[in-house]
C-alpha cells in the first residue's frame, strides 16, 4: 500500500513539474523571444536526467509575476544565452553542463538570429537531425565530446556562414558529406575521433579560408586527394589513424603555411615527395607507420623550422641525407624500423637541440659522427640492430641529460667508457652484443641513477668492480655472455630493488653468496654457465618473487636446500648439470607455481616429488632417483613411519626433560668409569713454523684453509662467537670442514702449551654421533685455528628463532634433539678420563646435521681457551645457561653442564630461552600461575588429545 501511494505522489509531482512552465507561457504572445524561450523550455523538458540545476535560471518565476514578460525572455540573464538585439538569441553556450538528451527536442527554427551554438562536454546522443540546416547565420558550430551518432547530415551544406565546425569525439558514422564543400567561410573542420568511413571528398579543397583540418581517428580510406594542396591558408593537417592508402599527393608541398603534419598511423605507400621540403613552416612533420619506400629526400634539408621529425616503421632505404644536419631546431628525430643504410649524418647534433633521436633497426653502418659525440642535449640515443662501428671508448659519454641510451648489437668495439659515470640522469644503458673489450670500469659506480644496465655478449673480462654498490637504483642487470671471472662481489648487497640478474656464461667462480637472499623483488636470476661450486645457499628460499631460476652448468654440491620450498611464485627451475647430490626435499611436492624443471645431470637420489612439473621435468642422469614416472625405476616400499612410541614423551614433556635430567645425573653418579688409556707418547709435537696436529698433513692443509677461506675473508664466515670466528671452507678433497679462527691469546707461554696440545690430542679421538669431529689444530704466527667437520644446518639456536625452520622441528624431531645431547654429554662426562667438562652447553653450540641429528660442538675448547687449566677459573657459559652455584663459586664440575642441558632442554621445548621466558614470566602472570599449554612452542601444533589419553 504504501508503495502505490508514494508512486501516485511522485508521479503527481512530476506531471505538475512538466505542465507549469506550459501553463506559465500559455498567456504570452508569441513574439520571438517567447518563441525561443519556448523552445528552449521545451528542451530543458526533454532532459534525461536532472541537470537542469545548472539551468535553474531558465524558467518563469512567481517573485517576479509583476513583470512576466521581461523575465520570461531568455535573454534576460539565463545561464549560457546570449542575445544580440533585446528578444533575440544568437548564442547558446553550454558547453560541459552535465546535458543528457538529444537534440531532435530543440525546435532550430525558432532561433533565426543564432549564430554561435556551443554544446561540448554533453552527454548529448542520438542523430544531429537535418533541421540544423535551418540556423541560417551560424557561424560557429560546436558539438564536439559528445555521444552523438548517425550520419554527418548533407544539409550541413547550407549553413553557408560557418567558420567553425566541430563535431570531433562522438560517435558519427559514414561518411563525410561532400556538401561540406560549399562552406567556404571554413576555417576550421574537426570531424576526428568518430567512426567516419569512405574517402576524404576532393570538394575539401574548396576550402580556401581553411586554417585546420582534422579528420584524424577515423575509418577512411582512399587516398588523399591532391585537391587538399589548395588549401592554401592550412597551418594543421591532421590525417593520422585511418586507413588511407595511396601516395602522399606532391602538392602538399603547395600549402606554404603548414606547421603541422600528421600522416601517421595509414596505409600510405610510395615515396616522401620531395616538395615536402618546400614547406617551410613546417615544424611537425610525422609520417611514421606507413609502408613509405624509397629515400628520405634531401630536401627535407630546407625545412628550417622543423623541430620533430617521425619517420619510424616504413621501408625507407637509402642513407640519412647529409641536409638533415642543416635542421638547425631539430630535436626529435626518429628513424627506427626502416631499411635505411650508409653513415650517420656528420652534423646531425649542428643546431645543438638534439634530443631523442632514435634509429634503431636499420642496417646504419660507420661510426657515431663527433657532433654526436658532443651533443649535450642529448636524452634519448636508440641505435641498437644495426652495424655500426668504432672505438665506443673515444669520448663518448659524458651528457647531462641522457636518460636512455641503446647500442646493443652493432660492431662497437674498445672498452667501456667511464665517461658514462658521467652521466647524472643515466637510467638506462645498453651496449649488448657488440665486441667490448676490457674490464667493466669502477667509474660506472658513479652513474647512481641507472636502473638497467646491459653490457651482456661482449668479450669483457676482469672482475665485477666493487663499485656496483653505488647502483642502489638498479632494477635489471645482465652482464650474461662474457668472460668476467673472480667471486660474486658481497657489495651485490646494496643492490636490494634488484628484479632481473643474469650472470649466466661467464668463469664466476667460488661460492653463490648468501646475502642473494636479500634480493626481495627479484623475479628472474640467472647464474647458469659459469664455475660457481659449493652448496646452493639455503637464503636463497626467501626470493620469493622469483619466478626463473637457473642455476645449471655449474659445480654446485650437496643437497638441493628444502628452503627453495618457500619460493612460491617460482615456475621455472633449472639446476641441471652441477654435482647435486642426496635426495629432492619432500616438501618441493608443494611448489604449485612450477611448471618447467629441469634436475637433470646430478648425482640425486631417492623418491621423484609428486608433482606434476616434477613428473613431466628433466631428470634423466640421475641414476638413483625413483619414482613413477617413465623413465625412472620405481621406488622401494619401505615405510618410513616415525617411531610413534616417541610421541608418549611428549605428553608430559617437562616431566620427560625432568626424567632425563635426572637420568643424566644418575648416570654420573653411579655409572662405571671406564678409562680409555691415551698413548700420549706417540707422536712428537713438531715445532715448525706450521705447527699442527690433526688427520691430515697439517703445513698443506694450513695452506689449504688460508686459500680456500681468502684469508679468513668475511664472506666465507658463518658465525662468530666469543673465543673466536667461524669460517667454512671447501678443501681440495671436496670436503668441506668448519674452521674456527681463535682469537690471537693463544699462542701462550710454553709451559701450559704442552698441556694444551694434549687436551687436544684428547679432542681428536673423540668420536662420537652427537659430538662434533675436531679434525685438526694448526698455529701460526698470523693465525691459529681448529678444524671441525661442518653441520649442514647451522646452530639450533638460529632454527628456533626462524619460524620455518622451527615449524620443521616436530615433536618428535624435539626429543630426538634432547636425547642426543643428553648422549653426548653422559659420553664426556663418564666415558672420558679424565672427565671432560663442555662449560658453555647453549642452543648456540648445539648444531644440527640433514637429518636434525644434533651435534655438540666446541667440546672443551672452554677449559682450552684458558691453558693455566685449573679448575677454579673466570666464568665460562653463555647467560641464561650458568648453574646459579658456578655464578657464585666458579668452580667448574660436570655439573654446570648437567644445568645448561636442562635450560637447553626446556628451550626446545617451549621454542624460546629460558631467561626470555623467564622474564616475560615474572612481569606478565602476578600470581605466579602458568598453564602447561602456555609454556610449549606456539609455533607447533598442541597434542591435546594424546595428553587426554595418558
Ligand atoms: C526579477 O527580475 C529582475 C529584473 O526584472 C531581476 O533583477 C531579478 O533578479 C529577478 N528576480 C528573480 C528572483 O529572478
Ligand atoms: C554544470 O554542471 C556540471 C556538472 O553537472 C559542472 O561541471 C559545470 O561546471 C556546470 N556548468 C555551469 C555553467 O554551471
Ligand atoms: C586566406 O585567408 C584569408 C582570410 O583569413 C583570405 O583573405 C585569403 O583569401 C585566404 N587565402 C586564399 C589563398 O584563399
Ligand atoms: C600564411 O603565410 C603567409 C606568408 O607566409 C602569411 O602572410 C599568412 O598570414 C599566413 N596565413 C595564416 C593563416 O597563417
Ligand atoms: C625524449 O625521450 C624521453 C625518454 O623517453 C621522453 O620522456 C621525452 O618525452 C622525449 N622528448 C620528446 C621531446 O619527445
Amino acid at each position: 500500500m504504501r508503495t502505490m501511494r508514494s508512486f501516485l505522489a511522485y508521479f503527481l509531482l512530476c506531471v505538475h513539474l512538466v505542465s507549469s512552465p506550459n501553463n506559465a507561457f500559455a498567456s504570452f504572445s508569441s513574439s520571438s523571444s517567447s518563441s525561443e524561450a519556448k523552445a528552449l523550455l521545451k528542451w530543458k523538458g526533454s532532459f534525461q536526467n536532472q541537470s537542469q540545476n545548472n539551468l535553474t535560471s531558465w524558467t518563469y518565476s512567481p517573485s517576479n509575476s509583476t513583470n512576466p514578460r521581461a523575465n520570461a525572455s531568455p535573454c534576460n540573464g539565463w545561464t549560457g544565452i546570449s542575445c544580440k538585439t533585446i528578444g533575440s538569441v544568437n548564442r547558446i553556450n553550454l558547453s560541459n553542463s552535465g546535458i543528457q538528451g538529444t537534440l531532435r527536442e530543440l525546435s532550430f527554427l525558432s532561433f533565426p538570429n543564432l549564430e554561435y551554438l556551443e554544446l561540448s562536454f554533453n552527454e548529448l546522443h542520438d542523430a544531429i537531425p537535418p533541421q540544423i540546416s535551418s540556423l541560417s547565420k551560424l557561424i560557429y558550430l560546436d558539438l564536439s565530446s559528445n555521444h552523438l551518432s548517425g550520419q554527418v547530415p548533407p544539409e550541413f551544406g547550407l549553413l553557408t556562414k560557418l567558420e567553425v565546425l566541430h563535431l570531433n569525439d562522438n560517435k558519427l558514422n559514414g561518411s563525410i558529406p561532400h556538401e561540406i564543400g560549399q562552406l567556404k567561410f571554413l576555417s576550421e573542420l574537426a570531424l576526428s575521433q568518430n567512426s567516419l568511413e569512405g574517402v576524404i571528398p576532393a570538394s575539401l579543397g574548396n576550402l580556401n579560408n581553411l586554417i585546420s583540418l582534422f579528420l584524424h581517428q577515423n575509418q577512411l580510406s582512399g587516398s588523399i586527394p591532391a585537391s587538399l594542396g589548395s588549401l592554401s591558408n592550412l597551418t594543421t593537417l591532421n590525417l593520422h589513424r585511418n586507413q588511407l592508402s595511396g601516395s602522399i599527393p606532391p602538392s602538399l608541398g603547395d600549402l606554404t603555411n603548414l606547421t603541422f603534419l600528421f600522416l601517421y598511423q595509414n596505409n600510405l605507400s610510395g615515396t616522401i615527395p620531395e616538395q615536402i621540403g618546400n614547406l617551410k613552416s613546417m615544424v611537425d612533420l610525422e609520417l611514421a607507420m606507413n609502408q613509405l619506400n624509397g629515400s628520405i629526400p634531401p630536401s627535407i634539408g630546407g625545412l628550417s623550422n622543423l623541430v620533430f621529425l617521425y619517420l619510424r616503421d616504413n621501408q625507407l632505404s637509402g642513407s640519412i641525407p647529409q641536409e638533415i644536419g642543416n635542421l638547425k631546431k631539430l630535436t626529435v628525430l626518429e628513424l627506427d624500423t626502416n631499411q635505411l643504410s650508409g653513415h650517420l649524418p656528420q652534423n646531425i647534433c649542428r643546431g645543438g637541440s638534439l634530443q631523442n633521436f632514435t634509429a634503431n633497426s636499420n642496417q646504419l653502418t660507420g661510426p657515431i659522427p663527433k657532433s654526436m659525440k658532443i651533443c649535450k642535449s642529448l636524452v634519448r640515443v636508440y641505435l641498437q640492430d644495426n652495424h655500426l662501428t668504432g672505438n665506443i671508448s673515444e669520448e663518448f659519454g659524458a651528457y647531462p641529460h641522457l636518460y636512455i641510451v641503446d647500442l646493443s648489437r652493432n660492431n662497437f668495439y674498445g672498452e667501456i667508457s667511464p665517461m658514462w659515470g658521467l652521466c647524472p640522469q643515466l637510467a638506462t644503458l645498453r651496449i649488448a652484443g657488440n665486441n667490448l673489450t676490457g674490464s667493466i670500469p669502477p667509474e660506472i659506480g658513479n652513474a647512481t641513477q641507472i636502473q638497467a644496465l646491459d653490457l651482456s655478449s661482449n668479450g669483457l673480462v676482469g672482475v665485477i668492480p666493487n663499485e656496483i654498490r653505488s647502483l642502489t637504483s638498479l632494477l635489471s642487470l645482465n652482464l650474461k655472455g662474457n668472460q668476467l671471472s673472480g667471486h660474486m662481489p658481497s657489495e651485490f648487497d646494496s643492490l636490494k630493488d634488484l628484479e632481473y640478474l643474469d650472470l649466466s656464461t661467464n668463469r664466476l667462480n667460488e661460492s653463490i653468496p648468501s646475502i642473494l637472499g636479500n634480493f626481495s623483488k627479484i623475479h628472474y636470476l640467472n647464474l647458469s654457465n659459469n664455475k660457481f661450486s659449493q652448496e646452493i645457499p639455503f637464503q636463497l628460499g626467501n626470493l620469493v618473487h622469483l619466478s626463473q631460476l637457473d642455476l645449471s652448468y655449474n659445480s654446485l654440491e650437496d643437497q638441493i636446500p628444502s628452503e627453495i620450498s618457500q619460493m612460491q611464485s617460482l615456475e621455472i627451475l633449472n639446476i641441471s648439470h652441477n654435482n647435486l647430490s642426496g635426495l629432492i626435499p619432500k616438501n618441493f611436492e608443494q611448489m604449485h607455481s612450477l611448471v618447467q624443471i629441469d634436475l637433470s645431470y646430478n648425482q640425486l637420489q631417492g623418491p621423484v616429488p609428486n608433482n606434476k612439473a616434477f613428473q613431466e621435468g628433466a631428470l634423466e642422469g640421475n641414476e638413483r632417483l625413483c619414482g613413477n614416472v617413465a623413465g625412472i625405476q620405481p621406488c622401494n616400499k619401505h615405510s618410513s613411519k616415525t617411531d610413534r612410541r616417541h610421541l608418549f614423551l611428549i605428553v608430559f614433556p617437562i616431566l620427560g626433560t625432568l626424567l632425563l635430567v635426572h637420568a643424566v645425573l644418575a648416570i654420573a653418579l653411579v655409572g662405571k668409569r671406564r678409562k680409555t688409556e691415551q698413548d700420549t707418547g706417540q707422536s712428537d709435537v713438531q715445532h715448525k713454523e706450521v705447527f699442527s696436529i690433526s688427520e691430515f698433513d697439517g703445513r698443506i692443509m694450513y695452506e689449504e684453509i688460508i686459500k680456500a677461506t681468502n684469508d679468513f675473508d668475511a664472506l666465507y664466515c658463518i658465525g662468530k662467537g666469543r673465543s673466536g670466528s667461524a669460517y667454512k671452507a671447501k678443501l681440495i678433497s671436496g670436503s668441506i670442514v668448519a674452521v674456527k679462527k681463535l682469537h690471537p691469546t693463544l699462542d701462550g707461554e710454553e709451559t701450559s702449551r704442552k698441556e694444551f696440545l694434549n687436551e687436544i690430542r684428547a679432542l681428536l679421538e673423540i668420536r662420537h654421533r652427537n659430538i662434533v669431529k675436531l679434525r685438526g689444530f694448526c698455529s701460526h704466527a698470523h693465525h691459529s685455528f681448529l678444524v671441525y667437520e661442518y653441520i649442514e644446518k647451522g646452530s639450533l639456536a638460529s632454527i628456533l628463532s626462524k619460524e620455518y625452520e622451527a615449524n620443521k622441528l616436530d615433536w618428535s624431531t624435539r626429543v630426538r634433539i634432547v636425547k642426543g645431547v643428553a648422549h653426548a654429554l653422559s659420553y664426556m662426562h663418564h666415558d672420558c678420563s679424565p672427565p671432560i667438562v663442555h662449560r658453555d652447553i647453549s642452543s648456540n653450540n648445539i648444531l644440527l646435521d640433514y637429518e636434525y641429528e644434533p651435534v655438540v660442538s666446541d667440546f672443551g675448547t672452554a677449559k682450552l681457551l684458558n691453558p693455566d687449566s685449573s679448575n677454579w677459573t673466570a666464568r665460562a657459559g653463555t647467560y641464561g645457561y650458568i648453574a646459579p652455584e658456578l655464578a657464585y663459586t666458579m668452580k667448574v664440575t660436570e655439573k654446570c653442564d648437567v644445568y645448561s642441558f636442562g635450560a637447553l632442554a626446556l628451550e626446545v621445548i617451549m621454542g624460546r630461552q629460558l631467561a626470555d621466558f623467564m622474564s616475560s614470566f615474572s612481569t606478565s602472570s602476578a600470581n605466579g600461575d602458568i598453564l602447561l599449554k602456555d609454556v610449549f612452542d606456539q609455533r607447533l601444533p598442541l597434542l591435546h588429545r594424546k595428553l587426554r589419553m595418558n
